[in-house]
């Protein structure tokens, strides 16, 4: 609490004295509803693409409530080989060290436009333009030294006679834990430090952008510091900026409320992909913002919204991959229907990841479905709603799927000093076709399990002068569904989903240093950049909820919402009580005999409630009453 005081006063303060434009309409008054290029583009999105995408919006989407087109992450990286995710080196940035969209990939940014020509387009279709930007300063700027600008000066920034640096604000311990090469944080105590973050906004407000999604700011990255500076500044900037934090991994209610009052919306998960153990992941934490009254709540100059990431559905590409769109969604119509209803009536906003060039109608039936857009926008009361039974259809088939997963184990890897005698686990197996794989020893506790192995790509024997040490450097690939090649990967840490721990360790092939590996003759397999030693440890999988659930929320025009929720691996009906519904929602005259009711995505009409709601739920789909009493 210290800093943020210290903060929001100094920057009312004394230094600087800017033209307010507090005047404007709220700030994200409804959940934000949109477009995002990352489910689709990953980083590799161009002009181009973005703007066929931008216009599909302006004819079909905006009439729907979609307004915002977000630019994600990179933008400004050069798509070269070599440049990938993590890569260092392949960024545009200008004299001050400021990320410039790749001049290649967006031919109206030359000549130092920055996005200002594509804002105008937005603009001109009726939208609003978003970019994503990193926590910090880039790694390349502060190799590069670049001087700070001082935009009340519009040159560099000097104090006490000195001429500030790039090294001078860049906190190199401060990496961003999931892209350790790319970023860092500022140290925004300095003037320095703080004049850069504010020639960055500055710029962006100049350019014309409406929507910041700051990234690697929030969750198991909390920088509260530059959060609350970036907050200060777009208060003070003659814009309209809504600002979004991001990822949400750990994200609780009682770290929200330090960043709600701050931001218009913020994720209140880790990265949302299209499997069904991604979207179970959010009824929880949705459950408890909901219950802490953080719907809604204030937000900076206007309000702020959980935010459960965007949809992954119809047109995709894989996280992080060099690939834009090349396959469609894993999830079934169900699953699909099932997101919807939940990012709907716990007002979520709503991000359409897919490729618009290539929506099919059932997608596009599902994201403007009119009922979900309208309890999105303008439903209240929006809770969980505990008194609901269920029946499953064939109960002894759940409790063998139960127990299998309680008995699988999940290998996790890790890193270790090599020295530690737990990391003599790795042998070779040959295969067939001179294929040769690397095989961790088998897991004690499970030894039913098939031994953790892993297949070797390139390979060649080194012999160390000095230890005379035979090892085999060695990449080791992993199987993969798409058909990009995934190598064992040492980066510290990279942005993990909801899901998959594992998943985090592999990353596209690209003979880089921490895709090396030496195996030595003890067993023993380091990788080459950072010396560490791998190991597999299994855990015990975590359960994937199953069961029930049920959300309920009251509409503007008196009717009242009730949806359903199948988490199990069978069909199963589920049922409420009128009564019960009436006690949850007082004051909505609901009661037996004197309510009508129909179902959504069936579009069955029911009649009359006499006293219970109860339908039959697909596995993993759901079923969304809307009730009106008279
Ligand atoms: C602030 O923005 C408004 C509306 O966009 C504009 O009319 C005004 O000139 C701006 N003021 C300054 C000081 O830039
Ligand atoms: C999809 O919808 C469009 C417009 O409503 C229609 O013309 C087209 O026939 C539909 N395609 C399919 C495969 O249903
Ligand atoms: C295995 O061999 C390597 C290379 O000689 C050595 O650095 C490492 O400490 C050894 N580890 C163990 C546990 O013996």
């Amino acid at each position: 609490m210290k800093n943020v005081c210290f903060s929001l006063f100094f920057s009312f303060g004394l230094l600087f004295n800017w033209v307010s434009s507090q005047t404007g309409p709220e700030r994200a008054a409804l959940p934000p509803r949109g477009w995002n290029s990352y489910d689709s583009f990953s980083w590799i999105i161009s002009e181009e693409e973005f703007l066929n995408n931008v216009e599909i919006v302006a004819n079909k989407l905006k009439s729907k409530g979609y307004e915002y087109v977000i630019v994600d992450y990179l933008w400004y990286r050069k798509k070269v080989p070599g440049a990938y995710t993590d890569s260092l080196g392949f960024d545009v940035i200008d004299e001050w060290g400021r990320m410039a969209p790749d001049p290649v990939r967006w031919p109206s940014s030359q000549g130092g436009k920055g996005f200002s020509e594509v804002a105008k387009k937005v603009h001109a279709m009726g939208l609003k333009f978003g970019i994503h930007v990193m926590r910090g300063i880039s790694t390349q700027a502060v190799n590069a030294n670049t001087p700070i600008l001082d935009i009340s000066k519009g040159d560099a920034y000097v104090e006490s006679g000195k001429k500030w640096l790039a090294s001078d604000i860049g906190i190199k311990s401060r990496a961003c834990g999931w892209m350790h090469n790319g970023f860092m944080s500022v140290n925004v105590k300095s003037g320095a430090g703080k004049a850069f973050l504010r020639s960055l906004y500055q710029q962006y407000a100049d350019w014309g952008v409406d929507f910041v999604k700051h990234d690697c700011v929030f969750g198991d990255d909390l920088d509260l510091d530059e959060i609350t500076f970036v907050s200060d500044v777009l208060k003070q900037l003659n814009s309209t900026i809504v600002y979004s934090l991001s990822p949400g991994t750990s994200a609780t209610p009682a770290m929200a409320k330090a960043v709600s009052g701050l931001a218009n919306m913020y994720r209140i998960t880790g990265d949302d992909w299209d499997t069904w153990n991604d979207i179970v992941s959010h009824f929880d934490v949705t459950r408890d913002f909901a219950t802490a009254n953080m719907i809604g709540t204030a937000g900076l100059l206007g309000k702020s919204w959980p935010d459960l990431d965007m949809l992954p559905l119809g047109w995709l590409t894989d996280p992080g991959s060099n690939n834009g769109p090349h396959r469609t969604t894993n999830l079934n119509i169900d699953e699909q229907r099932t997101q919807m209803t939940l990012w709907s009536i716990s007002k979520s906003p709503i991000m359409f990841g897919g490729d618009l060039r290539n929506i099919d109608n059932t997608t596009f039936s599902i994201i403007t479905n009119p009922t979900l857009l309208e309890i999105n926008s303008f439903s209240s009361n929006n809770m969980e709603f505990l008194k609901i039974a269920s029946t499953n259809f064939r109960k002894r088939i759940v409790k063998w799927h139960s127990r299998g997963l309680e008995a699988s184990a999940s290998p996790i890897l890790g890193l270790t000093k090599c020295a530690y005698s737990d990391t003599t686990g790795w042998i070779t197996k040959s295969v067939d076709q001179g294929l040769e794989k690397i095989c961790w020893k088998a897991n004690p506790e499970h030894e039913y399990q098939t031994p953790f192995c892993l297949y070797k790509r390139g390979s060649r024997v080194a012999i160390d002068k000095e230890a005379a040490t035979h090892r085999d450097q060695v990449e080791l690939l992993s199987f993969s569904t798409s058909s990009v090649e995934v190598c064992l990967d040492a980066t510290p840490k990279r942005k993990h989903s909801s899901e998959a721990i594992m998943r985090g360790s592999f990353f596209p092939c690209k003979r880089h240093e921490n895709q090396k590996w030496d195996l030595y003759a003890n067993g023993t397999l380091a990788n080459h950049n950072s010396g560490h030693c791998a190991i597999v440890k299994y855990k015990q999988a975590k359960a994937i909820p199953t069961g029930v659930r049920s959300w309920v929320a009251t509409g503007r025009g008196g009717e009242v919402y009730v949806a359903f929720f199948n988490l199990n691996n069978v069909k199963t009906v589920i049922s409420a009580k009128i009564s019960d519904l009436a006690q949850a929602l007082p004051g909505k005259k609901l009661g037996p005999n004197s309510c009508k009711y129909r179902e959504e995505w069936s579009g069955k009409d029911f009649g009359l409630v006499s006293d219970l709601i109860a339908a039959p739920v697909e596995s993993h789909g759901s079923a969304l009453f809307i009730i009106n009493c008279s």
